[in-house]
């Protein structure tokens, strides 16, 4: 692994794993707090009120200042697609209104809208963009006064490529279109200030870029939209403490608050313990210096893998590039013989669409991608 990063992951276990956009690596520290938190569950009376009060803030102000947004703005989840559907199922839809996604998209970014056809006669547009992302002009082009939500992924999970959120949400906030982006597969790589950036919702798994355990995720939600949405759930949790439960005189009414829209179990000690520690080591690092890193991991794949012929997929203006570099052999039925390969040698990327992705993070350095474009030289000579 070797990595000026990667001090506090797992190493030693002889693998390299280039396949963050699918799951990160725990940091060990989340490792020691996951243990922990089955230590408090062996022995129950550890399960105090504090802690059941603690796990959700402290998560709840980590993730806060990962994105630089305020704690009450963020809604714990277990996914991405939790966030997204909480707010396709609260949103006052009236009959025509229309919601624009992209074609080929990651399918939790359009799913959570098509429930909407059938109930409200919500009208999902799918644009198909030229290039592998959605261009600004072809957003200008695809609105129409009835459109109220655009919705798509920061880093696009099939191609790698980055769209230019501050061009696509400057033209949703001209044309009065909430605009929900998924950062799952950018959220921990690079950073995101999302008051400085024209976007109403952020939502984001947790098991990939962020190194959380999987079933982990939220959702940050700009106040203008929150307070549009309806109201479709009351957890007690939200309303009330376990202390409330032992008053003989507890009163039961509906009230609204900055955490309805949490995922039930908010004190889900087994998942959010880990995760905050992880989020927190990220934090620690710094997220500008792991943007870095990674981007020197990234030129070096696009500049390396040519040597082992391969063709690089990547998006041609760096602007645009992220964490996820598509690559394949000229001849793209030797991919999945070169994934087997090489995860039988013990180097890990993912096999998507065809082509293959390589997604270094943190932990990796120079001698993964050494080693990756080593074995795809000796697995397929003379290309
Ligand atoms: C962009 C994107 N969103 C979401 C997910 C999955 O998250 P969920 O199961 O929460 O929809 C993935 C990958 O697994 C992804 O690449």
């Amino acid at each position: 692994m070797t990595s000026p990063l990667s001090h506090g992951f797992l190493d030693g276990d002889g693998r390299t794993w280039l396949d963050s956009a699918h799951q990160g690596k725990l940091p060990l520290a989340a490792a020691d707090a996951a243990h922990e938190a089955i230590d408090w569950k062996l022995s129950p009376h550890q399960l105090s009120q504090a802690r059941f009060l603690d796990v959700p803030d402290r998560l709840r102000s980590t993730l806060a200042r990962l994105v630089r947004g305020a704690p009450d703005d963020i809604a714990l989840a277990n996914s991405a697609s939790y966030g997204l559907h909480a707010i396709a199922n609260a949103y006052p839809w009236v009959e025509g209104d229309e919601v624009l996604v992209m074609t080929g998209d990651f399918p939790s970014d359009i799913l959570p809208w098509l429930v909407l056809e059938d109930r409200y006669g919500v009208r999902v547009r799918r644009i198909v963009p030229a290039d592998r992302v959605v261009a600004p002009d072809e957003l200008a082009a695809a609105i129409t006064p009835r459109t109220r939500v655009f919705c798509t992924t920061w880093v696009h999970s099939f191609s790698g490529y980055a769209v230019d959120l501050d061009a696509l949400g400057q033209i949703c906030r001209e044309r009065g279109v909430f605009f929900v982006a998924n950062g799952s597969q950018a959220v921990g790589a690079r950073p995101i200030d999302v008051g400085a950036t024209p976007i109403d919702a952020l939502v984001s798994v947790g098991f990939k870029w962020l190194c959380g355990p999987y079933g982990t995720g939220f959702a940050w939600i700009r106040p203008e939209l929150r307070e549009r949405l309806w109201q479709t759930k009351a957890y007690w949790l939200a309303q009330l403490t376990q202390a409330d439960l032992a008053r003989d005189d507890l009163d039961i009414t509906l009230r609204r608050g900055p955490h309805d829209l949490d995922i039930f179990g908010t004190a889900n000690f087994n998942q959010f313990v880990p995760w905050t520690v992880s989020v927190e080591h990220l934090l620690d690092v710094g997220i500008d210096r792991i943007r870095d890193h990674d981007d020197q991991l990234v030129t070096e794949l696009v500049e390396r893998l040519p040597e082992a012929g391969m063709d690089v997929l990547v998006a041609p203006a760096p602007s645009a590039r992220s964490t996820l570099v598509y690559f394949s052999h000229p001849d793209r039925s030797r991919n999945a013989g070169l994934h087997a390969s090489l995860a039988e040698a013990g180097i890990h990327v993912s096999s998507r669409g065809g082509g293959l992705r390589a997604s270094p993070h943190l932990y990796n350095g120079s001698a993964d991608i050494d080693r990756l474009v080593e074995h795809l030289r000796s697995a397929s000579p003379g290309t």
